[in-house]
């Protein structure tokens, strides 16, 4: 397709939760979600295609073969539908791409789908869904691929109902003030038969298709493995300028050494470890902090890598802590174990882009968590910046409609 048929659909959503960062917030069951939903129903409707929303809030939008050509109706796994898509939630402040994109190339490839097959006579053979998951992000409730974990049965219902964000609002209570119902959460594997492959289109997060791949589209061979943890620092509250130095229990101290020390135990295990996100009790410029809480991201190649990046810095900050008169408590918010795409699936959609580069990546994604269940596939499209979860995230329209191309072709080698 070409740059300008891409980029006029995509100006229909790229207002929508826009901040004056330039970054978007498009938090799960905020207004920007509810709006972007209500413009997944309209292309939906507009193609023709049935929409569902799951009990967990992902919504699907259907496009069924003629029941004639369905090849075998009683063998879902192999002949079920094949989905795409990705999601439309973001981190705070994120960038335009990263979900969305996967959505919009969507309902793009359909269409051009839908064009071939009426010029060639070809017919489908298998159901085509798209796919809006629920907090993928994890940036308002913490848990990433919440919707596709409580899907799967990764993630209990029961704790799901409980999380919070950072007013307070529990994810029942989103759900229930944007008019769904927090009461049906839970697996729901009856639905997950029905999908015979998965494969989800992305923005790139590095610059590995724009150096060495020189290529608008790439295919993901695995996910690292990553999790997250929260840190929280207990010490005494008092006052800034009264207080002596000797005399303070100050979890900022423990704070800041954990910082350091999550960097330092990447460096040398060879992965990655980031604090991201701070918050300080009573967060006061003259008054020295009761608590500190704070979380861990941490990603690695492989498992092992990965614990020992935790066992350093555990053992490090409680080291820390003792010394600084504090008291720590880390837990473990979610985990994700290392992801191999379906090797058959990634080489056939390779081969078909004319030998597109192939290549893991550190981000999670629902792909990672359908993965264990389906034969996944993730393509990436090529970002000159390698920036994202941040504003200067950037794909070009000529790449993003390549992208679609791509996964036309790809719709079109498994459904048809
Ligand atoms: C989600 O995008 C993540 O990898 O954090
Ligand atoms: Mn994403
Ligand atoms: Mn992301
Ligand atoms: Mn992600």
């Amino acid at each position: 397709m070409d740059a300008t048929g891409f980029r006029r659909l995509w100006d229909e959503i790229d207002p929508i939760g826009r901040a004056d960062t330039g970054g978007y917030v498009r938090f799960s069951w905020s207004d920007a979600d509810l709006a972007l939903r209500a413009w997944f129903d309209a292309q939906a409707a507009e193609r023709g295609m049935r929409v569902e929303t799951d009990r967990n809030g992902n919504r699907f939008a259907w496009w069924d073969p003629e029941p004639e050509q369905v090849v075998d109706p009683a063998a879902p796994r192999r002949h079920g539908a094949v989905l795409t898509g990705s999601h439309f939630d973001s981190v705070p402040h994120g960038g335009a791409y990263d979900g969305p994109l996967g959505i919009v190339s969507a309902f793009l490839a359909v269409d051009e789908l839908r064009r071939d097959l009426r010029a060639t006579g070809a017919t489908l053979k298998r159901p085509i869904a798209i796919a809006a998951f629920t907090e993928e992000e994890g940036g308002r409730f913490g848990i990433p691929c919440l919707g596709s974990r409580l899907m799967t049965g990764a993630v209990d219902a029961d704790r799901a109902r409980g999380l919070t964000d950072r007013d307070g609002t529990t994810l029942a209570d989103a759900m229930r003030a944007a008019g769904a119902d927090p009461d049906a959460l839970g697996p729901d594997p009856e639905r997950l038969q029905r999908i015979g492959a998965f494969v989800e289109l992305h923005v790139e997060q590095g610059r590995a298709l724009d150096g060495e791949g020189d290529a608008a589209v790439g295919v993901a061979s695995a996910i690292w493995p990553h999790g997250r943890w929260r840190v929280v620092v207990t010490g005494a509250g008092d006052h800034a300028g009264t207080t002596r130095l000797p005399d303070r229990h100050d979890p900022m101290l423990t704070f800041a050494f954990a910082v350091l020390a999550a960097r330092k135990e990447a460096r040398l295990a060879g992965g990655l470890a980031t604090i991201g996100r701070v918050e300080a009790v009573p967060n006061a410029t003259n008054a020295i902090a009761s608590q500190v809480t704070a979380w861990l991201d941490a990603r690695a190649p492989d498992e092992g890598v990965l614990g020992e990046i935790l066992s350093g810095f555990k053992s490090k900050v409680h080291e820390r802590a003792a010394r600084d008169g504090t008291h720590v408590r880390i837990s473990r918010e979610s985990e994700t174990p290392v992801v191999e795409f379906d090797l058959e699936l990634r080489d056939r959609i390779a081969a078909l882009l004319g030998g597109a580069p192939v290549l893991p990546t550190g981000a999670g994604h629902d792909a990672g968590v359908l993965a264990a269940h389906v034969p996944t596939a993730m393509l990436f499209v090529r970002n000159p910046t390698g920036v994202s979860h941040a504003p200067g995230e950037h794909a070009s329209d000529e790449d993003c409609a390549a992208g679609v191309d791509a996964l036309a072709a790809v719709l079109r080698d498994l459904a048809c």
